[in-house]
């Protein structure tokens, strides 16, 4: 047996805010009920969502990726040397490789992301291929930038950029997409955000990339309710749930919900829920936007838009856009060695 390998430094998870019962009460105790699509993330919704980026219907991380691939060099150039890069929902850190290995001089990794679990395993790895950057995993919720754990201040001569592939941003309704990237450019003063989104396209192609033929996004949207069971001790009838998941072209947005079939009561704690056939428990909004029409949201968020790159059909985008905010204290000569 081989001796295990160490990384440089151990990452520690820094703290955990989320509250999934609360939620869940609430969601159940008004109409129409509706919850954060971040309680998809436990285990196993991680690993359902890991299946999902495979499935031949699902373009969207196959298509970003491609797009990282072809362009990583060109992103690198616009970031700069000498990056602190927080990632915002750091899923498989696939894309987080291929960005450290083209930047020049990466001195920090800051990995944000609300599933504990997954973040330890995902970034002790990374601290391995990555020995001269430190690597800092927070657990914690980034569409509330302000109960975020304090993050580490930027060394004198680093920039702060922010990275959020994915089209995460995408599961946030328009106002708070706004409130996101306004927190977002405060943050990366003097720096930028990497954002990766999803563009809108034929209705017929979202419908199936949210409606795929092995049922694999049913599974991921109903366990949502079976995590309830497992760790809320719930006893939602997960099986008289249907999948139900449409694009809705005035809103530019797939609307994903989970509808009753059966009337049932759920119990959760000391409460108890009547739930009626037919009622809808709205789980996920996936936002997709024009190039125009995103700039112009990062416009009136604190950014101004930089490069974009796109896939040759367009279904994806990833645009550079560069913080309005400097930041105050900084001697961008002086270069300080970790
Ligand atoms: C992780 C939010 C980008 O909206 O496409 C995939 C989640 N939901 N299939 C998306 C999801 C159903 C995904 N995001």
């Amino acid at each position: 047996m081989s001796a295990p390998v160490v990384p440089a430094r151990t990452p520690r998870a820094i703290l955990d805010t989320s509250d999934f019962a609360r939620d869940m009460a609430a969601c159940l105790g008004s109409r129409p009920h509706e919850i954060s699509p971040k309680y998809f993330y436990d285990e196993r919704g991680s690993r359902l969502f890991d299946r999902i980026c495979e499935l031949p219907e699902y373009y969207v991380t196959r298509t970003e990726l491609g797009i990282f691939q072809r362009d990583i060099a060109r992103m690198a150039d616009a970031i700069g040397p000498d990056a602190e890069v927080i990632e915002f929902g750091a899923g498989s850190l696939t894309k987080a490789r291929l960005l450290l290995r083209a930047l020049q001089r990466p001195r920090r990794y800051v990995a944000v992301d609300i599933s504990a679990e997954h973040l330890q395993a995902a970034t002790a790895s990374l601290q391995q291929e990555f020995p001269e950057v430190e690597i800092i995993p927070v657990v914690g919720d980034f569409t509330n930038m302000a109960g975020l754990p304090a993050l580490p201040r930027p060394r004198p001569g680093n920039r702060r950029i922010g990275f959020f592939p994915g089209s995460t941003l995408g599961n946030l309704g328009l106002g708070d997409a706004r409130r996101f990237l306004s927190d977002a450019s405060t943050l990366l003063a003097g720096g930028g955000l990497l954002i990766g989104i999803d563009l809108v396209k034929l209705p017929a192609v979202l419908h199936s990339a949210y409606n795929d033929a092995a049922g694999v996004t049913a599974a991921f949207n109903r366990n949502l309710l079976a995590r309830a069971n497992r760790e809320l001790g719930t006893d939602f009838d997960v099986e008289a749930y249907a999948h139900h998941a449409f694009y809705h072209p005035g809103l530019q947005r797939i609307e994903m919900h989970l509808v009753c079939m059966t009337a049932q009561r759920v119990r959760l704690g000391e409460r108890e829920f009547a739930i009626r056939a037919g009622d809808s428990l709205h789980t996920e909004n996936s936002q997709k936007y024009t190039l125009d029409g995103f700039r112009s949201l990062a416009a009136a968020s604190g950014f101004s838009p930089g490069a974009v790159w796109c896939d040759p059909q367009q279904l994806f985008s990833v645009h550079w856009l560069v913080s309005d905010h400097q930041r105050a204290s900084t001697s961008p000569h002086h270069l300080e060695n970790p």
